[in-house]
C-alpha cells in the first residue's frame, strides 16, 4: 500500500512551493490535478510543471465542476477518491495537488472525508501550502492583523449580509470568490466608507497578477475567479 499525499502548491508561483512539496512531487508515481473547467488548464498543475517528469510520472487531470449542485459534485469527488485509492492500493504513491493550502477551502477536504470513511487503512499525508491570502497580503505589503485584532475570512458567496456583519465585527475582512458578487461588494464598501481601505488581488503569484488599491480601478475591474479582496 502506497501513500496518498495532498500537496498544497501555493498560489501559483513555483517559487512559493515548499521544499517538502517539491520533494514529494518529484517522487510520487501519480499526480492528480483538479480543473473546474474542461477547456482551461489546471492552475495547480501549471505551478508544478518544472518539478515533474511526465515521462516517468502519470498525470491525471480530473474535472470537478464549479457548481454547488451536489448531484454533480458528489460523483466527481467519489470518482477522484476511488481512482486515487486504487493507485495507492496497487502500490503507486499519489499526490493530489491543490492551489494554496489543502485544508483551506479546497476540494481536498471532501476527498479527505471519503478516504477516512472508505479507505481508512491507506496512509495519508497532508503538505500545507501558502494560501492565497498570505501571498496577496505580501504582494500588497498589507499587514493582515496585529496585536489583538481579529480577522474574518468569508467566501463572498455567503452573501452580502454576512459580509456586512463581518465588517462590523472584525478589523480585517478577507473576501474570497468575489467574482459573482463583485458589484454588491463594491456598493457595500462605498456605503460603509471603506474605499481607501480595500485591496483587490487577482491571480497572485502568476504572470497575470493584479494588485489594485485605487477604488475606482477596483470598481471598474471585472474580476476573474482567482481574486480576493482584503478590507481593513
Ligand atoms: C476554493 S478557494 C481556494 C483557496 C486555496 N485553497 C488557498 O489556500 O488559497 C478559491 C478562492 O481562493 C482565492 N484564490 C485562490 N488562488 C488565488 C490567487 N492566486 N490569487 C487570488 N486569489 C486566489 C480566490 O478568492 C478564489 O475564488
Amino acid at each position: 500500500m502506497a501513500i496518498i499525499y495532498a500537496v498544497g502548491v501555493g498560489p501559483g508561483d513555483p517559487e512559493l512551493l515548499t521544499r517538502k512539496a517539491e520533494r514529494i512531487l518529484r517522487s510520487v508515481d501519480v499526480i492528480l490535478a483538479p480543473v473546474s473547467n474542461p477547456t482551461e488548464a489546471s492552475v495547480a498543475l501549471g505551478t508544478i510543471r518544472e518539478f515533474i517528469d511526465e515521462e516517468r510520472q502519470e498525470i491525471v487531470v480530473h474535472l470537478f465542476p464549479m457548481t454547488s449542485d451536489k448531484t454533480r459534485l458528489i460523483p466527481a469527488w467519489q470518482d477522484a477518491a476511488t481512482l486515487i485509492a486504487a493507485h495507492a492500493e496497487a502500490g503507486r504513491s499519489v499526490a493530489f495537488i491543490t492551489i494554496g493550502d489543502p485544508l483551506f477551502y479546497s476540494t481536498f477536504i471532501y476527498l479527505l472525508r471519503l478516504f477516512r470513511e472508505q479507505w481508512p487503512l491507506i496512509p495519508l499525508e497532508i503538505v500545507p501550502g501558502i494560501s492565497s491570502i498570505n501571498a496577496a497580503a505580501a504582494c500588497a505589503g498589507l499587514p493582515l492583523v496585529e496585536a489583538d485584532e481579529k480577522m474574518a475570512v468569508i467566501p463572498a458567496t455567503a452573501g452580502i449580509v454576512q459580509i456586512k456583519a463581518a465588517l462590523d465585527h472584525f478589523e480585517t475582512v478577507v473576501l474570497l470568490k468575489v467574482k459573482p458578487l463583485h458589484s454588491d461588494i463594491i456598493e457595500l464598501i462605498r456605503t460603509t466608507g471603506r474605499e481607501q481601505r480595500t485591496v483587490f488581488v487577482e491571480r497572485v503569484g502568476s504572470p497575470r497578477q493584479k494588485v489594485l488599491t485605487d477604488f475606482s480601478e477596483i470598481s471598474a475591474h471585472t474580476p476573474d475567479y482567482l481574486s480576493l479582496m482584503i478590507i481593513k
